[in-house]
């Protein structure tokens, strides 16, 4: 019997002002603790340390942190407060640098500060901003789900790396909304989990959440992928992004780009699931996407499970959170407003076009 997910996260009310609640991703699978954020440098540390991480869930946080810091602010002018959202707004984006959605959000409240006549209204509109920008994305992703279904065959064997899940959206999740909709329709025999070192989203999360719901799932290590689908076992790759240029390449966990070539070598299409606020169209092409690097004890610590290191005192470990995976190497890129293919630019833009054209 599937069994619910707890709330990635909720931006409630409580005594001072609003709370961003959040399930700890980094103590997934063995504990489900949910911590009550107050302050922006909690939201900050929250979406450094991963405890909320993949890219639509980083936006959504970071939206909350912003509604979460006006609600609680002691200024008494519209100037005060606007100040101290700039700063607040600095602090969350500096966190971290791959995933275009936290600019995004961002940008969104941005927006919104500039606005409003009194205190109360703006904090108000931050709220219900930052509400909205979390319920848009659960509609997004159910939206992607039923697109990215069709692309699917009954009793598809389906690899999927890092976690593109509920947890790394406000709901419902990216690639594993793909997958959770042609479950749904009962094309799911199988879903491969990468384990996605070095931080095991793959092993800690998406296991985690397909097992609750009755997926059936199978963990295997990142270099197991390649060999299994020279056996014949896999049918098809989805997975979700962090950052989309206009020319369709494609910044995603490090490892996925192993797994596109790898697809490409067996004849296997590889699917991107991703909402459009994933995709940034200022930048051509995948060679200006800024890829985090992060702390080597990631590496050294097998993601800080084991007090001793795994690799020799003084050599030297290299630890890019992401990687790009070009265009040409993506079978087709699922959005919310449908399935494009390539040429990207040409389709993309359509795209962009369609919903500027929706927006009036
Ligand atoms: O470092 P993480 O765990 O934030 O990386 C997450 C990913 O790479 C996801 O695949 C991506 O953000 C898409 S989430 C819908």
């Amino acid at each position: 019997m599937p069994e619910a997910l707890p709330p990635t996260l909720e931006l409630v009310p409580a005594a001072g002002g609003y709370v961003l609640r959040l399930l700890d991703q980094t103590l997934l699978p063995n504990q489900e603790a949910v911590l009550e954020l107050v302050t922006v440098p909690q939201v900050c540390e929250a979406i450094r340390m991963l405890r909320v991480r993949g890219a639509p869930a980083i936006g959504c946080a970071a939206a909350c942190g912003v509604a979460v810091a006006a609600s609680r602010s002691q200024a008494t002018s519209l100037d005060d407060l606007r100040q101290e959202l700039h700063e607040a707004i600095r602090a969350l984006a500096a966190t971290r640098p791959t995933a275009v959605n936290l600019f995004w959000a961002l940008e969104r409240m941005r927006a919104i500060v500039e606005n409003g006549d009194d205190v109360a209204e703006l904090v108000a509109a931050l709220v219900s901003e930052a509400q909205a920008i979390i319920a848009d994305d659960v509609d997004r992703c159910r939206r992607i789900g039923q697109h990215g279904a069709t692309l699917i065959p009954r009793g598809a064997r389906i690899l999927t790396h890092c976690n593109a899940g509920a947890l790394a959206t406000a709901g419902y999740g990216t690639a594993l909304g793909v997958i959770r909709a042609a479950h749904e329709q009962g094309k799911v025999a199988q879903v491969w989990v990468d384990e996605t070192r070095p931080l095991l989203q793959g092993a800690r999360l998406t296991a985690y959440e397909l097992q609750r719901e009755g997926i059936p799932c199978t963990v295997i290590c990142d270099n197991m992928a390649a060999s299994l689908m020279a056996q014949g076992g896999v049918d098809c790759a989805v997975v979700g992004a962090d950052r989309i240029a206009a020319n369709g390449d494609v910044a995603n966990k490090i490892g996925t780009y192993g797994v596109a070539v790898a697809c490409q070598h067996h004849g296997l299409p590889l699917y991107v699931a991703a909402p459009l606020s994933t995709v940034d169209y200022d930048l051509r092409d995948g060679a200006a996407i800024p890829i985090e690097q992060r702390d080597t004890r990631e590496v050294v610590h097998l993601a800080h499970l084991s007090e001793k290191a795994v690799v020799p005192d003084g050599v030297a470990v290299y630890n890019p959170a992401f990687d790009v995976t070009p265009a040409k190497l993506v079978t087709a890129i699922v959005t919310e407003a449908g399935v494009v293919r390539a040429p990207y630019v040409t389709a993309l833009g359509r795209l962009r076009q369609q919903q500027a054209g929706a927006k009036g």
